[in-house]
């Protein structure tokens, strides 16, 4: 194929637009792109230097796409995917919508890209499961995983364009020493840190944390005990995890380290008497994954500590899909 008609709704979106920027980095080969959100409203996003108008997703005729990147609501999801597909386009989804459906793939190509297949419909993980697979993938596949426990901190960015206007006025009320009147979330999130990421559900886990077990799960092993607690925190860009494992075999920490570094998809960044550890400021604006703080357990004899960062719009989201359909296209030509 020497050109892709592509799709992408959810244009005006943060992760739409990051699919755009990185449509354009990687220099896909893009022969027409079709812009698509709620409505037009007479808006424009730019794509190689052209204006392109974003059309109202309803009217959609699909017929001469050939893939759609979808970056919109679960509900957008559900309603427009099938109609989608049924006129032959293929559809990568950063909802969640069909992430637990057992005939879609839940892909991440650095880890299980084979599993996408020649399936119309992919689902790209929940952001904070993608950078978590990717660092653990290496050592599952050498040293085995007994159990996973990982708490989160993540970006108000995860939330969608309208978090990050509310970090930035929630900040100035305080700084102005202004009364801050809750917006995106129940409670303030500038200066402060909430235990949750999302609604409470099943157990009192949040949404996030389920989707941070059940998509590992769906990804490595449906057995694999994952426990998780995903905290929001006042930063822009880029997610960060503690993550506590258990190995099945033994393992020397330095060989883990190296194992890490040269696998893909990761840096390691594992220095702290130089000061060198991961964080979201150095995350951002990359698509590696950050690895580092690698600690062997003081208690446990193949418990290991390691802390992951990675910028959640692009590996987390719009490289994801990106590199998804890459791995497509050179299986289609
Ligand atoms: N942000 C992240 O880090 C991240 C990471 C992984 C996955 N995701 C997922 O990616 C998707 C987009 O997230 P985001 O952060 O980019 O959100 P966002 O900044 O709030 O943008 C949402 C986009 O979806 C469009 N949209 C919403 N409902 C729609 C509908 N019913 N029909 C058509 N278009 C609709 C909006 O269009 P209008 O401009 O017309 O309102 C806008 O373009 C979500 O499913 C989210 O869960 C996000």
């Amino acid at each position: 194929m020497s050109g892709v008609n592509v799709a992408i709704l959810g244009v005006t979106g943060l992760v739409g637009q990051k699919i755009l920027e990185i449509l354009e980095e990687r220099n896909f080969p893009v022969a027409n792109l079709t812009a698509l959100a709620t409505q037009g409203q007479g808006r424009t996003v730019k794509f190689r230097g052209e204006e392109i108008p974003v059309l109202s997703v309803e009217s959609m005729d699909w017929s001469s796409v050939n893939v759609a990147f979808f970056a919109a609501s679960k509900e957008a999801s559900r309603i427009y995917a099938p109609k989608a597909i049924a006129q032959g386009v293929t559809v990568v989804d950063k909802s969640s919508y069909f992430r637990m459906d057992p005939t879609v793939p839940l892909v991440v190509p650095e880890v299980n890209g084979n599993a996408a297949g020649d399936a119309r419909l992919i689902a790209s993980p929940n952001c904070s499961t993608i950078q978590m697979v990717v660092a653990l993938e290496p050592i599952r596949r050498h040293y085995g995983l007994k159990r996973v426990i990982v708490s989160t901190y993540q970006a108000v960015s995860g939330t969608g364009r309208e978090a990050m206007q509310t970090l930035t006025w929630e900040s100035e009320d305080c700084l102005n020493h202004k009364t801050v009147i809750p917006s995106t979330y129940p409670t303030p999130i500038a200066f402060n840190v909430l235990p949750y990421c999302d609604t409470f559900g099943e157990g009192d886990y949040t949404g996030e944390e389920l989707k941070l077990t059940r998509e590992t799960q769906k990804i490595f092993d449906e057995k694999l005990p994952v426990s998780a607690t995903a905290v929001r925190v006042p930063v822009y860009i880029a997610h960060a995890e503690s993550v506590y494992l258990e190995t099945e075999k033994p393992f020397d920490v330095a060989l883990v380290r190296d194992l890490l570094a040269h696998s893909p998809g990761l840096r390691v960044v594992d220095d702290p008497s130089q000061g060198k550890v991961p964080v979201p400021l150095d995350a951002s604006g990359q698509d590696l994954v950050l690895v580092g703080r690698l600690r062997r357990d003081l208690f446990v004899e193949n418990g290991l500590h390691i802390f992951v960062v990675a910028d959640n719009l692009r590996k987390g989201a719009a490289t994801n899909a990106v590199q998804i359909v890459e791995s497509l296209l050179s299986r289609w030509t």
